[in-house]
């Protein structure tokens, strides 16, 4: 099964795909989680895409696609994967496509985790992030068992640089501008679902089962 999860910053992509990849039994390929570990790492991709993502901007495709492309090719996509945050802009989407169509291959499922503007800051500032293995929290609305640990791998929790308000705000207007329009992509090619990501996380996927079960 290949999924592509789309929605604004602070949507929930991420908190879905885990739980889709953890039943599913397929891998989880965030960019963003990619990108914040080479800045861990101090490398070069790591460097080139701190400057841009610290200003809310994206990371542009060339660098984008050198870093994701050969990732689909490694043994455990084997029965298929879930994106999250890839595709970003139709040129990446487009990119996908074409490699998807050399092997003779397409995607399963565009999942569009719908939710309005307003609720975005909101989560945004509530939202603790685990920087060892990429696990997410809410203080309010999905919090950690011990506050400031990682449930998953008992690492720190910390708030991650972009989600200060103003910058939230910029990846909101870059998300309408440069990503919106993948669902009218994916609509096109006739694979788009969407779902209410307003509801509570448990919520959420429920109906995200219920499309990838029909
Ligand atoms: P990325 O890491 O992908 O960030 P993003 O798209 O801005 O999305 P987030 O990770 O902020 O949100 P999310 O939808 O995953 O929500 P989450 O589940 O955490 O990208 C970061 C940057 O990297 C980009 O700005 C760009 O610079 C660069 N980049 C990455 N990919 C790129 C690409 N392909 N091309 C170019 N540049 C790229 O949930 C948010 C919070 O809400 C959490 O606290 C969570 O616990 C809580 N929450 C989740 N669901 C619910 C719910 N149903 N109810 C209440 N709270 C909830
Ligand atoms: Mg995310």
């Amino acid at each position: 099964m290949k999924i592509v999860m789309l929605g604004a910053p602070g949507a929930g992509k991420g908190t879905q795909a885990k739980m889709i990849a953890a039943r599913y039994e397929i891998p989880h390929i965030s960019t963003g989680d990619i990108f914040r570990a080479n800045i861990k790492e101090g490398t070069e991709l790591g460097k080139k895409a701190k400057a841009f993502m610290d200003q809310g901007l994206l990371v542009p495709d060339e660098l984008t696609l050198e870093l994701i492309m050969d990732r689909f090719t490694k043994a455990d996509c084997a029965n298929g994967y879930v994106l999250d945050g890839f595709p970003r802009t139709i040129a990446q989407a487009e990119a996908l496509t074409a490699s998807l169509k050399a092997a003779g291959d397409a995607l399963d499922y565009a999942i569009d985790v719908d939710v309005p503007d307003s609720a975005i800051v909101e989560r945004m500032s509530g939202r603790r992030a685990c920087l060892a293995c990429g696990g997410t929290f809410h203080i309010m609305f999905n919090p950690p068992k011990v506050a400031g640990k990682c449930d998953l791998c008992g690492g720190e929790l910390s708030i991650r640089k972009d989600d200060e308000p103003e910058t939230v705000q910029k990846r909101l207007n870059v998300y309408h501008e440069q990503t919106q329009p993948l669902i009218n992509y994916y609509t096109a090619a006739g694979i788009l679902k969407s779902v209410d990501g307003t509801q509570d996380v448990n919520k959420v996927f429920d109906d995200i089962k219920d499309i990838l079960n029909a």
